[in-house]
């Protein structure tokens, strides 16, 4: 087995340190990506003012956001929190995702080696599906027999 990097803070050193050797993936990367990818949210037409309007301090939410990432790529565990409720009630529908997921793709490819932009690409996409369906579903209802 080989030895584990004691600077790797994961609940599972092991299964972070494979997938780190496999995909190229660290901490300093997945921060990185994340820094660069919300300064081109915030730059974006469609989805920064969305952002804006919800957001003020910038610092805890990038620094949530690498904890979330590090948690679903790495499997750091280091994200404690609630993606659906954060979304749920947002204008949003699924050109928004789509071009989020455009820009995730492009920062992706820019910041982190083919390995790693296709294993952090794949979770994105289907992380992005499954927020879309949640605010989906929570939208109210208009029934047109009804009106
Ligand atoms: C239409 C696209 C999206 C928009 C407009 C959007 C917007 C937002 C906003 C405004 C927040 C902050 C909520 C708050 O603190 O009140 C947030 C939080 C968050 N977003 Fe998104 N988001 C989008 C897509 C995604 C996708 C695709 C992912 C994951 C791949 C994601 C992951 C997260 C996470 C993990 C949080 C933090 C939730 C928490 O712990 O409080 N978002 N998002």
């Amino acid at each position: 087995m080989p030895a584990i990097d004691p600077e790797i803070v994961s609940a599972r050193p092991q299964v972070t340190a494979r997938i780190m050797a496999r995909t190229g993936l660290d901490e300093a990367k997945l921060t990185e990506l994340v820094h660069r990818f919300y300064g081109k949210v915030r730059a974006d037409s469609a989805l920064g003012p969305i952002f804006a309007e919800r957001i003020s301090d910038w610092g805890p939410h990038l620094d949530r956001m690498v904890a979330f990432w590090s948690s679903v790529a790495l499997m750091t565990g280091r994200y404690h929190g609630a993606p659906v409720p954060a979304h749920v009630g947002l204008p949003v529908d699924w050109d928004h995702f789509d071009r989020w997921l455009t820009l995730f793709r492009e920062t992706a490819t820019e910041t982190c080696p083919p390995e790693g932009a296709a294993h952090v690409i794949e979770r994105a996409e289907r992380i992005a599906r499954s927020l879309h369906m949640a605010v989906e579903d929570a939208k109210p209802r208009t029934i047109p027999s009804l009106l």
